[in-house]
């Protein structure tokens, strides 16, 4: 008999359902959330209220693309966290009420653990490269920015991560104080493509060990463009596409020290990424072009699965249920990675 399992994702502003069966994936829906640009980030209310509004139509939608009716799901996957809270409430009170009404076990799953697994998920007709155990995975998305090491699809050990900001917030608040709007890592991407990356250059940290941070780097930012703009209030606009460019770069060149520092302590050499920031153009060609030059085997999961989406959480959902791990009907949402 297959297992058909339905994947939840709340954990932000995108409500997502998807359906595996077998491992191989049916359908993805992925609902986003437009109230939050007006405010230039998320609103955690907002978010909770629209995850409320989308989640009955998208799970509807994301069975009916399967062609899958509720009455043949084998277990229900949600995200238990990190993330927020309220966000976080929807999709798990959905999961244990589908669950329990279905008669079918729930399964919790760690985001992060989806964004790492992301390059497992199956579809039909198209040819699947998956990395080997252990493998290392740069993890960078808009609350994190960490190298782990995967051991299995259920074990894994962060080797380093952000000690303040994450890099998909340097993104976003680099595009904020370039007045180019939310999220910033889209804009900066395309933007970076028609501009110089070593026309300037802002301050990269000096952290001990595989960790990371980006505060500096941003405030490297803001006092550059307060300079800059006192000598030209046209400078910003003049020269956006080498900003960005630069700006990239610098946090590209952070990224990857570490993840090549990484590879060398632990001599594993097969390297993948993961998380909203692993959709940049730039930092996907760097990690190819270091992988050819390193004799690394790269890997990178589809543009659909890098940002937040249910078919990563159904795939590490079925990975837990393979091994029997259920969750009980009593489990709560935690927000931060060390209430896990
Ligand atoms: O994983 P994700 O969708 O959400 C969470 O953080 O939960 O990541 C969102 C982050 C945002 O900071 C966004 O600016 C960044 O991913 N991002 C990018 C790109 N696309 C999304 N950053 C750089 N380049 C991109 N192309």
């Amino acid at each position: 008999m297959s297992d058909i399992i339905l994947g939840i994702e709340s954990s932000c502003d995108d409500t997502s359902a998807a359906v595996i069966r077998d491992g191989v994936l049916l359908s993805n829906v992925i609902a986003s959330q437009d109230v939050h640009k007006a405010y230039g980030g998320v609103v955690p209310e907002l978010a909770s209220r629209a995850h409320e509004l989308n989640i009955v139509p998208v799970v509807s939608e994301a069975l009916s693309r399967a062609g899958v009716s509720a009455s043949g799901l084998t277990a229900v996957a949600f995200t238990r966290g990190p993330g927020l809270l309220g966000s976080l409430l929807v999709g798990t009170s959905f999961a244990k009420a589908l669950g329990l009404a279905l008669n079918v076990p729930i399964v919790m799953v760690n985001h992060l653990q989806g964004h790492l697994l992301a390059n497992f998920i199956r579809q039909e007709g198209v040819e699947i490269r998956e990395p080997s155990f252990p493998y290392l995975c740069l993890l960078v998305s808009g609350g994190n920015s960490q190298i782990v090491r995967v051991d299995s699809p259920l074990s894994y050990t962060i080797l380093g991560q952000t000690i303040d900001d994450a890099v998909g917030e340097a993104f976003d608040k680099c595009s904020k104080m370039m007045g180019l709007g939310y999220p910033g890592g889209p804009v900066i991407d395309r933007l970076a493509k028609q501009g110089d990356p070593a026309r300037f250059k802002f301050a990269k940290p000096h952290i001990p060990g595989l960790d990371y941070s980006f505060s500096g780097v941003k405030t490297s930012l803001l006092y550059f463009v307060r300079d800059q703009l006192a000598l030209d209030p046209e400078f910003m606009e003049k020269n956006k596409e080498d900003i960005c460019a630069s700006f990239q770069k610098t946090l590209i060149d952070i990224l990857m020290d570490k993840l090549i520092k990484a590879a060398r302590q632990t001599g594993i050499k097969d390297v993948t990424i993961g998380g909203g920031v692993s959709a940049n153009s730039g930092l996907r060609d760097r990690l190819q072009y270091e992988g050819r030059k390193r004799g690394w085997r790269t890997f990178l999961p589809e543009f659909k699965f890098t940002t937040d989406n249910a078919a990563m959480i159904a795939i590490a959902g079925y990975f837990h249920y393979l091994a029997g791990e259920y969750a009980p009907l009593d489990v709560a949402p935690v927000s931060r990675m060390s209430d896990f």
